[in-house]
């Protein structure tokens, strides 16, 4: 059979200047301009194969071992015009390319993370599906052409495209050409960020963030002030502190911009509760570490749901991971080489922080500032030469 392919995986990105409100929901375009940090793909990646084959009736897409519907979708069906619109114009200009913009699609990913674990998968699925589909089309644009495209998926998926500190830039365009990703800065740049991965017993996220952010932009008085004001500079606060690998002003910044996004949440009306008692827990926690540590030496921030994450640098490993293994010494996540590492906190912590946290955390995630996406053997890819996925072999 006559079969394309090609595999890719995508990171996650947890950002530190949060997107929250769109100017125009069809293509995604934002209120704010925001920044993020790429996870490492060893931890938290979506895996994903694209292959396109003229005996393919229709695209298909199959998610964690589940079809969905694709053409219901407009998300994925503007990836995917968008996608292959790119690929005919590259067969008009190379009239001995194979056809591949005229056969249809199956798609497979799988993400290496519990979805139950309430992470925020779409990012790096969109991702890793705009990636597959561009390399199988052996399409010459750039991560930040193509973030244009992931775009439309979801917002955030844009900054998954690059590895390191990535920002997405608003642009004023009202077609959107550019409201772009830009890598800020490589991984290799500043290699000593970690990111602790706290995960609140996996409640259903209450509003999702596309229906969230637009009440957002409808009803809150402060959304404007934060869009039109603050993000701004903090944006270029963010980009400045990146560059001087400035630990303190990185996490001061996080910490707020995680409030402000809470805050307008708040702000919305109905009001929209993100965090809960636990998450609640973990910033009094994270600002008691700070505090006794007599340095900033971790920030706490949290997307459209309770989990937290912990920026730290490898410099303070000890401190910030000895602090939460007097919590968490017996949850599951731990790696073998944090074994030795005893549980302590500094001199003068108020302890009354900690038992809230142990309560309510039921998983942890250890992982670090990570790189692009990476494409895969064949041989590894999740379609079998039947164009269908290798999962459902049996069924
Ligand atoms: C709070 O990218 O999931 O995580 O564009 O509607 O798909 P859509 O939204 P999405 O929103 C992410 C919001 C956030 C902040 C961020 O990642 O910047």
């Amino acid at each position: 059979m006559e079969l394309y392919q090609a595999t890719t995986t995508a990171p996650v990105n947890i950002a530190v200047i949060k997107y929250w409100g769109k100017r125009d929901a069809k293509l995604n375009l934002p209120t704010n301009s925001s920044l993020s940090v790429t996870l490492s793909q060893d931890d938290l990646r979506a895996l994903t194969t694209a292959s396109c084959s003229p005996t393919f009736t229709e695209d298909r897409l199959w998610l964690n071992g589940v079809e969905e519907s694709v053409a219901t979708s407009s998300r994925l069906t503007a990836c995917i015009d968008n996608l292959r619109q790119l690929r005919a114009e590259l067969e008009q200009e190379n009239p001995s390319a194979p056809r591949l913009s005229t056969f249809k699609l199956h798609i497979c990913s799988e993400n290496n993370f519990p979805t139950a674990a309430g992470l925020a998968s779409s990012a790096a699925g969109f991702a890793a599906l705009v990636r597959a589909i561009a390399d199988l089309y052996q399409l010459p644009q750039s991560a930040k052409d193509l973030s244009r495209i992931a775009r439309q998926g979801s917002g955030s998926a844009c900054r998954s495209l690059m590895g390191g500190y990535v920002s997405w830039e608003m642009g004023e365009a009202d077609d959107g050409n550019d409201s772009l990703a830009e890598q800020v800065a490589p991984q290799s740049h500043w290699p000593e960020m970690r990111a602790a991965v706290l995960v609140v017993s996996a409640e259903r996220k209450t509003v999702p963030s596309t229906a969230g952010m637009q009440a957002t932009v409808a009803t809150s008085a402060l959304f404007r002030h934060r869009a039109d004001v603050v993000v701004p500079e903090r944006m270029s606060a963010m980009k400045r502190a990146i560059k001087e690998k400035d630990f303190e002003a990185f996490a001061d910044l996080t910490m707020k911009d995680s409030n402000q996004f809470h805050a307008v949440c708040l702000d919305t009306s109905p009001p929209i509760f993100y965090l809960n008692d636990t998450s609640r827990a973990c910033i009094r926690f994270v600002e008691e570490l700070n505090r006794s540590a007599g340095k900033v030496i971790a920030a706490y921030t949290y997307d459209a749901g309770p989990n937290c994450v912990i920026y730290y640098t490898v410099e303070n490993e000890e401190i910030v991971l000895g602090a939460l293994k007097k919590c968490l010494a017996n949850i599951d996540g731990w790696r073998e080489r944090d074994a030795a590492l005893a549980a302590s906190l500094p001199e003068g912590f108020d302890s009354r922080t900690l038992d809230a946290v142990s309560q309510g955390i039921t998983r942890l995630i250890l992982t670090q500032v990570g790189g692009d996406p990476v494409s895969i053997a064949q041989d590894k890819g999740l379609i079998g030469q039947d164009g269908l996925p290798k999962s459902l072999k049996g069924h």
